[in-house]
């Protein structure tokens, strides 16, 4: 059966097989409570589980939308009783699961749990999936067991998946998170479904299949590496680089997400030891400018007020909460700064500026820089870290500190028009091993007249597409000429045309080539391969199934 085939962006046809999504609408925006993991690993019993889920209430996090909580992985037994039912362990939960299900329940929060697709879950313990040699899954069982405690949430991990002989991977993992998604659906509960499946992948070929199929069974999905732990022997050390690669990736999968279905970029470690409260503010406004999960984990008891503000920040809450749920665009990437800009509902646009660098960065931004036009343009903006207003605005200027991140809303006056399509065009280089941690080695900028360089933010590397399905910079048209690309003077020409698909291709209309480009160098027209990187690109405004065109 296909899948999809071609979703093709810039105003261009769209064709699919199947919708995206078969499973029932849950998470119409993206999850948020607090998980043990990224703080205590497996050094947790029920009284700590309890004890945060207090202090999201005590604290206002509750509240504002931090409704779930979930315990991760070591809460069972490495081995299933002699029914083949999993044990939960009875050091940690010595009254068993029911009770902390129900005092988290009466405090008015979701209960999740975690579980692992394979025959044993990341850290050892009875996993749902087929045994180590053979025997029947346990999916069905489990997912009743859970649905039997309250259970609102599962996290499925996919450690320790073992393809049958003769299969590839993706199928294996294919066929556990196909299972439990059906398991779910059996057990008469609505339970959101976070597959790790993705992470499994990042860095292969397959990961741009395993990125479509799990649409079909979740809601929301890991893509890639863990956020890093807090490490009880250096807690200091600093966790913002690890914040950064994992907003790199989540970044460049926007046109995977929609409403139901969400890109999952891992905890929000942000207040934790090891992250600033500058840090702290770039996670969530990143996240948030991401739609991406809000999934706090750190010891609740310990945040500071300071903290406490900035997780709880309503205005940024709304951003992330947004009912369109998309990913923001990439307008502009330097080795200091990344320029956002990310639609919501109702006409108005969040705006947000990081600065990774280690010293204090001062910007103004002109309508022009956010892709409006209109000498008379001015914006209503409000500052959601202050909470100023400056009504009819013709600039955004700030200071921002090191490794801080400013975001606004902005709400445009009727002299701007809509924003052009407009922003950088990158392409991943796989295999930076995740110690550089730095955007500039893991992402690659297409600059004109028709290179690959390192992001530098100059005008050569801002492109606007246009829904005729060209792609423009300095008012010339990216251009197949021979086996290259070029900029050229735009016409009415099919080498000028390009279709853009869900696997992040961009396809001559004309020749029908890919548009290939090395890490750094010239760009060519090459037959198109099966997710190859050098031929996967992200877009401005990188939406698929978000566009509402299923
Ligand atoms: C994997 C996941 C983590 C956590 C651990 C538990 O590493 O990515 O989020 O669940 O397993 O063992």
């Amino acid at each position: 059966m296909k899948f999809i085939s071609i979703l093709a962006l810039m105003g261009l046809s769209v064709c699919f097989g199947q919708p995206a999504s078969a499973a029932p609408r849950l998470a119409m925006t993206p999850p948020m409570g607090w998980n043990d993991w990224a703080h205590y690993q497996c050094g947790f019993t029920a009284q700590t589980i309890l004890a945060n889920a207090r202090a999201l209430v005590r604290t206002g996090l509750a509240a504002r939308g931090y409704d779930t909580v979930t315990i991760d992985d070591c809460w069972m037994l490495k081995s299933r009783d002699r029914h083949g039912d999993l044990q939960v362990d009875p050091r940690r939960f010595p009254d068993g699961m029911r009770p902390v299900a129900a005092a988290i329940h009466a405090l008015g929060l979701k209960f999740g749990i975690y579980e692992d697709a394979g025959y044993a879950t990341c850290g050892g313990f009875a996993g749902s999936g087929a045994g180590k040699d053979g025997g029947q899954p346990h999916f069905l069982a489990d997912a009743r067991l859970f649905a039997s405690w309250g259970v609102d949430y599962l996290k499925l991990d996919g450690c320790n998946i073992q393809p049958a002989t003769g299969t590839a991977g993706n199928a294996a993992y294919r066929a556990a998170y196909q299972a439990e998604s059906i398991a779910l659906r059996k057990v008469g509960r609505p339970i959101v479904f976070s597959e790790s499946a993705p992470a499994y992948f990042q860095g292969t070929p397959d990961w741009y299949d395993v990125l479509r199929w799990v649409r079909r069974y979740g809601q929301l999905w890991r893509e890639g590496t863990d956020v890093h732990v807090y490490d009880g022997k250096q807690p200091e050390r600093s966790r913002f680089g690890s914040v950064m690669w994992n907003y790199d990736y989540n970044l460049q999968l926007g046109r995977f997400q929609t409403p139901g279905n969400w890109n999952d970029a891992d905890f929000i470690i942000g207040g934790d030891r090891g992250m600033t409260l500058a840090e702290t503010r770039s996670q969530l406004a990143l996240w948030s400018m991401m739609s991406a999960p809000l999934i706090l984990s750190s010891n609740l008891d310990q945040l500071s007020p300071e903290a406490i503000a900035i997780l709880g920040n309503r205005a940024v809450l709304t951003v992330d909460q947004d009912p369109l749920g998309r990913m923001a665009t990439l307008l502009r990437r330097s080795a200091a700064m990344d320029l956002l800009l990310k639609p919501l509902q109702g006409g108005e646009y969040a705006v947000g500026v990081l600065n990774r660098s280690p010293a204090a960065l001062a910007i103004e931004l002109a309508p022009r820089d956010l892709g409006f036009s209109g000498a008379r343009c001015r914006f209503d903006v409000h500052d959601l870290w202050t909470g100023a207003q400056h009504p009819s605005a013709a600039v955004l200027a700030a200071r921002i500190p090191a490794h801080d991140t400013d975001i606004w809303k902005i709400r445009p006056a009727g002299a701007c028009g809509a924003p052009a399509r407009m922003g950088a065009i990158t392409r991943i280089v796989p295999n930076v091993p995740q110690s550089r941690q730095d955007s500039r080695d893991y992402t690659r900028c297409v600059a004109a007249p028709g290179m690959v360089r390192e992001c530098a933010g100059t005008a050569a590397q801002i492109w606007r597409i246009r829904p005729n399905g060209t792609l423009r910079s300095a008012r010339e048209c990216l251009t197949q000429i021979g086996d290259r690309a070029a900029l050229a003077r735009c016409g009415p020409s099919a080498s000028q045309r390009w279709t853009y698909t869900l696997l992040g291709n961009l396809i001559n209309r004309s020749s029908h080539l890919c548009l290939t480009g090395p890490a750094s160098g010239q760009l060519a027209l090459r037959s198109c391969g099966h997710n190859v990187a050098s031929q996967i690109w992200t877009l401005p405004n990188d939406v698929t199934v978000g566009s509402g065109r299923r």
